[in-house]
């Protein structure tokens, strides 16, 4: 019988693509989202690459009775994937409240719900930027967390020690917690992928926009770095690479194979990239002119980061295997696709 998963925030755009991924390796999945930012076509999406439809609930994780109500509707579910939050920084800074509330009570409903249904154990998506500036680079798990930058920095951070608590209090589940770096493409068939509310505030959907002509420019924030060519450097990571690594963590917890009933690990290449090399290799792997120009730098930016993804490599066995290539052309595909649906 194939092992029961639910997939908060499933129809995301990590979500979807750890889903398919899932179920290709012979998972059942269920997934709950309150489509806050996502589309419910995303199932049907996902029902055409994989041949298989997940079970799909509409429920808000900040409902505890819903949520029970689903956990007793699939009886055995073995693992969760915690992907529901909001994730706008920008908009952290305005509505606090907001992003404490969903994505902290969500969470905290989740692991007191996980032991009532003898669920073994959790995967939280977490992020690079509980490390904000690292004194060191590449960035190991061991780097000391640094005040955070925004609340929802923040969340990612109290979330982090929620886990630890529980755990240690006794709570009979494990845990993982991927410190995703910064995830971006879609799965090569172009049916599912990244889908922005309003302007992008994140470099790849800008940038494909601008290419579509949706956008009229795309503005570089800044190349007075102490960086090699002046723009600021990260660890871009394909979203399917990053979505294998879900699948490779959920068996490590249910074949009781980690180390440490909660466990950390930095999800990213380990190639630092800088905005303009990334802008001209998105020119030359799809021979796409991009309109750009320099701009002032945008406030609150880390300069450069990038992991060191040895303990995932080693221990977890994961390994991102994408070149930058391939994941920009999936980008551009995606954005392509968007246009010939008229979504975007
Ligand atoms: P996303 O917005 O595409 O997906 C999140 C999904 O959760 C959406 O479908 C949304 O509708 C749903 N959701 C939000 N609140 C919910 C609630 N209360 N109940 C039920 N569903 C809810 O975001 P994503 O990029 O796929 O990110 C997934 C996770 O990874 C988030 O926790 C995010 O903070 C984290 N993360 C993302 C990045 C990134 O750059 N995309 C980087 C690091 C970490
Ligand atoms: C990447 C680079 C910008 C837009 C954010 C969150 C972080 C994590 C990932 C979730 C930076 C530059 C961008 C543009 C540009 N999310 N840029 N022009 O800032 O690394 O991280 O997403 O946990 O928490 O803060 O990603 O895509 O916004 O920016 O020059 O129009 O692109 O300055 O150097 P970032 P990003």
């Amino acid at each position: 019988m194939k092992k029961r998963i639910l997939v908060a925030g499933g129809t995301g755009y990590i979500g979807s693509h750890t889903v398919v991924e899932l179920q290709n390796s012979g998972y059942e999945v269920i997934i709950v989202d309150n489509l806050s930012n996502s589309r419910a076509e995303v199932v049907d999406s996902i029902e055409k690459i994989t041949g298989i439809r997940p079970a799909f609930e509409k429920v808000d994780c900040l409902d505890y009775e819903a949520l029970d109500g689903v956990f007793t509707k699939y009886p055995g579910i073995q693992g969760v994937i915690h992907f529901a939050a909001s994730k706008a920084v920008g908009e952290s800074v305005q509505k606090p409240l907001l992003y404490y509330r969903n994505n902290i009570v969500s969470l905290v409903n989740m692991l007191e719900l996980m032991p009532k249904h003898g669920v073994k154990g959790i995967i939280f998506s977490s992020s690079c930027t509980v490390y904000g500036q690292p004194d060191v680079l590449p960035v190991t798990e061991e780097a000391p967390i640094k005040k955070a930058e925004s609340p929802y920095g923040n969340t990612k951070q109290i979330n982090e020690e929620i886990i630890r608590d529980t755990v240690a209090s006794g709570s009979p589940i494990k845990a993982i917690m991927l410190r995703y770096f910064n995830p971006i493409g879609a799965h090569p068939s172009a049916l599912i992928g990244e889908l922005p509310n309003g302007v992008p505030q994140n470099l790849i959907p800008y940038l494909t926009q601008t290419a579509m002509g949706i956008r009229e420019q795309l503005s570089v924030f800044g190349d007075d770095y102490d960086t090699p060519d002046g723009s600021c450097i990260r660890d871009y990571i394909y979203v399917v690479d990053l979505a294998k690594a879900h699948v490779i963590a959920m068996n490590r917890i249910l074949e009781d194979k980690q180390k440490e009933s909660v466990e950390v690990f930095n999800i990213g290449t380990g190639r630092g990239l800088s905005v303009l090399e990334l802008i001209h290799a998105f020119e030359s792997s799809t021979g796409v002119k991009l309109n750009y120009k320099i701009a002032p730098r945008r406030q609150g930016d880390i300069v450069k980061v990038w992991a060191d993804p040895a303990l995932a490599n080693n221990e977890l066995g994961w390994k991102a295997e994408n070149s930058i290539e391939d994941t920009l052309r999936s980008a551009w595909k995606w954005q392509e696709h968007l246009r010939e649906e008229g979504i975007m």
